[in-house]
């Protein structure tokens, strides 16, 4: 094959499992550019960290051919404003500022430092259900059993979703995220594709009438924090909580999932690190780390455009074009990191692109360290004898939000 697929071999589902050697190949060519309007794929790390900082890259969807994910329609057939995922400053700044005084409050401690008692519940009670499924041994499934509703069963707690409602929330989530799927994606006539449409109206018109109670009786939660907006920012506009609701829940769920998948599947390769976590929970820390290095579930960024003509690396990248920014590449650069292709949890400066960096830099990150943390000591602590029942596992199909979609695991209990 020659170097002119080389972006094609990267996105085919083929090389899920393992896109690292297409990501050292890509790497030779700094700036690799394969036909004619397609993207600019840039996949050294400092290259990336450099336009992630820079503001003649935008992230703003307006400018982009194709919209956002996490479009949703709102109360009455309209359409809920960009989240500020894809906004520039100054419109992000105001926004994610506010989102950031409901998140992390000046005036008391941070909302997910008050959450780590409620997080280790919700996993304590995922995993009492996979121990009486596999009670006396068996076989479970890590991806539906345990790593996927644990996110959104997060993300409920921190809007504020009464328990009560927590299945009908995670119903439409399921529908929803399985109409991100690349296969069925651009087909607006599949069964998944309307049946997410549906799903996207129901969940809007629910989260409508939440906004509405949350404002007129404020609890504490981070939906009436929104609402609120008491820093000097001010509130939100209703359609705009709206979009940052709906922002959360999307960039907070596939991303937390694969981050534990990914996770449990390194350290059943690399045994000697489960066992070191099974003795010592301090150990998650720099587990988790390593592992937004080594694995991170959102492999590539591929919303920039340039506003202006750039250079990188004597290639001229011209005003309007899509840029791919390969933060999975970036991550195993050897130029930053010694033997990159090593798990290396014990390794120093470990400023790794997992949680992207700059003005976008990942919103929701003290939150999924801690989920991540927390889940994988647990796994580590519980579950007795885990073995592998297939590797590699089958993958999800998108290059972007990269994990498997199951992960069958043998177990000989759970403790
Ligand atoms: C942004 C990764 C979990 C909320 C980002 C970005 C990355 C990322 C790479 C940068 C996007 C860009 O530059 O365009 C991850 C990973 C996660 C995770 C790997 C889990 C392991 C979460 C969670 C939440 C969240 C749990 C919310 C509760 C956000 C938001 C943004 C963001 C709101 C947009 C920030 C902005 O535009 O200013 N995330 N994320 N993420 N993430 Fe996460």
């Amino acid at each position: 094959m020659t170097d002119s697929s080389l972006l094609r071999r990267i996105t085919d589902p083929a090389s899920r499992a393992d896109p690292y050697p297409l990501y050292e190949e890509l790497r030779r060519t700094p700036v690799l550019h394969e036909e004619e309007g397609g993207a600019y794929a840039v996949s050294r790390y400092h290259d990336i960290l450099a336009l992630l900082h820079d503001p003649r890259i935008s992230s703003d969807d307006r400018r982009l051919a194709d919209r956002g994910d996490d479009e949703l329609p709102g109360p009455e057939g309209t359409v809920l404003p960009p989240s500020f995922i894809r906004l520039d400053p100054p419109e992000h700044d105001r926004l994610r500022r506010i989102a950031n005084s409901a998140f992390g409050p000046p005036h008391r401690p941070h909302r997910i430092d008050g959450m780590r008692g409620e997080l280790a519940g919700i996993v304590g009670e995922l995993l009492d259900g996979l121990a009486s499924a596999a009670a006396g041994g068996g076989e479970i499934d890590l991806v539906d059993e345990f790593a996927y509703p644990f996110p959104v069963t997060v993300i409920c707690r921190l809007l504020g979703v009464p328990r009560e409602d927590e299945p009908r929330f995670r119903g439409w989530v399921d529908v929803i995220v399985a109409g991100l799927d690349p296969e069925t994606r651009h087909d607006p006539a599949a069964p998944a594709q309307r049946a997410a449409r549906q799903a996207r109206v129901q969940l809007g018109m629910y989260l409508a009438g939440l906004v509405e109670e949350r404002s007129r009786e404020p609890r504490d939660d981070m939906l009436s924090d929104l609402v609120a907006g008491r820093g000097p920012d001010g509130a939100m506009s209703t359609m705009e909580v709206l979009s940052t609701a709906v922002l959360l829940l999307i960039a907070g769920h596939e991303t937390t999932v694969n981050l534990i998948t990914n996770g449990m599947l390194t350290l059943l390769r690399h045994p000697e690190h489960l066992e070191r976590l099974r003795e010592d929970a301090a150990y998650g820390v720099p587990v988790v780390e390593e592992l937004l290095r080594y694995e991170p579930p959102v492999q590539l960024l591929p919303s920039r455009t340039c506003i202006t003509d750039i250079e990188v690396h004597g290639v001229t990248i011209p005003e309007g074009a899509r840029i791919w920014l390969m933060l999975a590449a970036g991550n195993r650069d050897p130029e930053r990191f010694a033997d990159p292709g090593r798990f290396d949890p014990d390794r120093p400066d470990n400023e790794h692109l997992g949680f992207g960096s700059g003005v976008h830099i990942c919103f929701g990150a003290p939150l999924a360290r801690l989920e991540a943390q927390i889940a994988l000591t647990e796994l580590a602590r519980r579950l007795d004898g885990p073995r592998l029942l297939q590797d590699p596992p089958p993958y999800r199909l998108s290059p972007v939000l990269r994990g498997p979609r199951h992960l069958p695991l043998g177990v000989d209990g759970v403790r």
